[in-house]
């Protein structure tokens, strides 16, 4: 791969909800994602990703767990029955958390391993022909995320990631230039 590979690759990597929900995803395929994500960079080795694929009925299970916390905090009816199918809408969900660490500052350096590995995740799944989304977790539902998905209860949920076949493209937004001091 040439630097412009890799550039094109980066380049037109997309969030992209437009997935054809009834179009499975090779095992192997969802195995190797998810082993690339641990080739991030990651401050004293701990390996702190946890990680859960959700297909079939846990589909569901994980939308209906968050829309059942979203009720008790008082959430619009619609939005929490949106909820509840909200996670059918790919053939799989990769959940991705991130575990503590022994003190804020190696929590937060996790925290960032754990992003840094889903961009893994998202250009391998991209170079794939794959389209992806990630979503955050419903703010409050952290814990019940944890139970359906077998983390430890400590675990931070970092992202809901949809995963499968596009069935259509989704323009760019484009970057800004990134604002530099240069010393
Ligand atoms: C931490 C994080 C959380 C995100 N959560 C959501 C989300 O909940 N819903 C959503 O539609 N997109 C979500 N996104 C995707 C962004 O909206 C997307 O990356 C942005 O619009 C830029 O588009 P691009 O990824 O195609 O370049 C999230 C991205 C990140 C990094």
């Amino acid at each position: 791969m040439t630097p412009d590979d890799l550039s094109a690759l980066i380049r037109s990597r997309r969030s992209s909800l437009l997935i054809d929900a009834q179009r499975e995803v090779p095992r192997t395929v969802v195995e190797e994602l998810l082993e690339l994500l641990t080739w991030a960079p990651n401050h004293k080795r701990t390996w702190p990703w946890r990680l859960a694929v959700l297909t079939g009925d846990t589909r569901r299970t994980l939308g209906e767990s968050i829309a059942d916390v979203m009720a008790a905090q008082g959430n619009d009816a619609p939005k929490v029955e949106k909820t509840r199918a909200k996670y059918l809408r790919s053939p799989l969900v990769i959940a991705v958390g991130a575990a503590p660490g022994d003190s804020p500052e190696r929590t937060a350096e996790n925290r960032y391993a754990v992003a840094a590995g889903v961009q893994n995740m998202l250009l391998a799944a991209h170079a794939h022909g794959l389209a992806a989304l990630w979503g955050s977790p419903m703010r409050g539902a952290n814990a019940a995320i944890n139970t359906v998905c077998g983390f430890a209860s400590d675990t931070e949920v970092l992202g809901l990631i949809y995963l499968g076949w596009p069935t259509g493209a989704v323009e760019s937004p484009g970057r800004p230039a990134p604002d530099v001091n240069w010393l």
